[in-house]
């Protein structure tokens, strides 16, 4: 009885330290970018729905995974697989059924603010590479990676290729002023593009940005791709890193 109400108790915390665990009881490219030709990027992984393609991530443990908390919030866990060590969508790579999928309270749907996740998988990944997380803001003008199979264009197709572009981080004070009237651009959030030539796109979601050699940020969300007024925006990892580690420390 005790273990039992301890579990619970337990359980309790965690979720109020969490938001939403969804577990395996209960319960979600880039434009004018070359292909990758080689496994230049081991950290990255696939996000798949039912089998099929659906966000990027990156192996931050060799048995968890981030991504964007839009790309997991409207499946169910059982039917979420994860796929290493692949650069391309025929190819399945390494693939890892999904234990937890953890998402920040602080998570809103509509604004897409604190758009972050971690998900734990269901074994390690032995021969995993992971990234390390930049803990400091990312300076204005920083180039930074960004790879994904995402829309190649705004109305386009996902890419069988991996693709990887670089783009310029921009200032929060000018992103905002590009989205105001369509969306807010929160101090958890981070804007880059290169305007009208490079860009992610859809499919890019929960892929990382790396920046100075270390990962600053997650593809988000963004009005269209690769138009010159609108740059994309990118959860800010520093903002962030505290619920990662923090999921990272009870769970992985
Ligand atoms: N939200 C998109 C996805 O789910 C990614 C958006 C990336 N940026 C953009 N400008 N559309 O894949």
């Amino acid at each position: 009885m005790c273990q039992f109400s301890r579990q619970l108790v337990l359980q309790l915390i965690l979720y109020f330290a969490i938001g939403h665990i969804y577990g395996k009881q209960v319960f979600k490219s880039i434009v004018g970018g070359g292909a990758v030709i080689q496994q230049k990027y081991p950290y990255y992984v696939r996000l798949h729905y039912r089998g099929e393609f659906k966000c990027g991530g990156s192996l931050v443990r060799n048995n968890a995974v981030l991504t964007a908390a839009h790309c997991v919030e409207d499946f169910s866990v059982e039917e979420l697989s994860i796929h290493a060590d692949t650069i391309n969508l025929d190819d399945n790579g390494v693939v890892r059924t999904i234990k937890y999928a953890l998402v920040p309270k602080e998570y809103d749907k509509e604004t897409k603010n604190y758009d972050v996740a971690v998900l734990i998988l269901s074994s390690a990944i032995p021969s995993a590479s992971v990234i390390t997380l930049h803990k400091t803001a990312v300076a204005v003008g920083t180039s930074c990676l960004v790879i994904g199979h995402g829309y190649t264009k705004e109305n386009g197709v996902v890419s069988n290729q991996l693709q990887e572009i670089h783009v310029p981080v921009v200032s929060r004070k000018v992103c905002q002023h590009k989205y105001r009237g369509i969306g807010a651009i929160t101090q958890y959030m981070m804007c880059a593009s290169e305007p009208g030539r490079k860009d992610s796109c859809s499919g890019d979601s929960g892929g990382p940005m790396i920046c100075n050699g270390k990962q600053a940020g997650i593809v988000s969300w963004g009005m269209g791709c690769g138009r010159v007024e609108y740059p994309s925006v990118y959860t800010d990892i520093s903002k962030v890193h505290g619920f990662i580690e923090h999921a990272l420390k009870l769970y992985a």
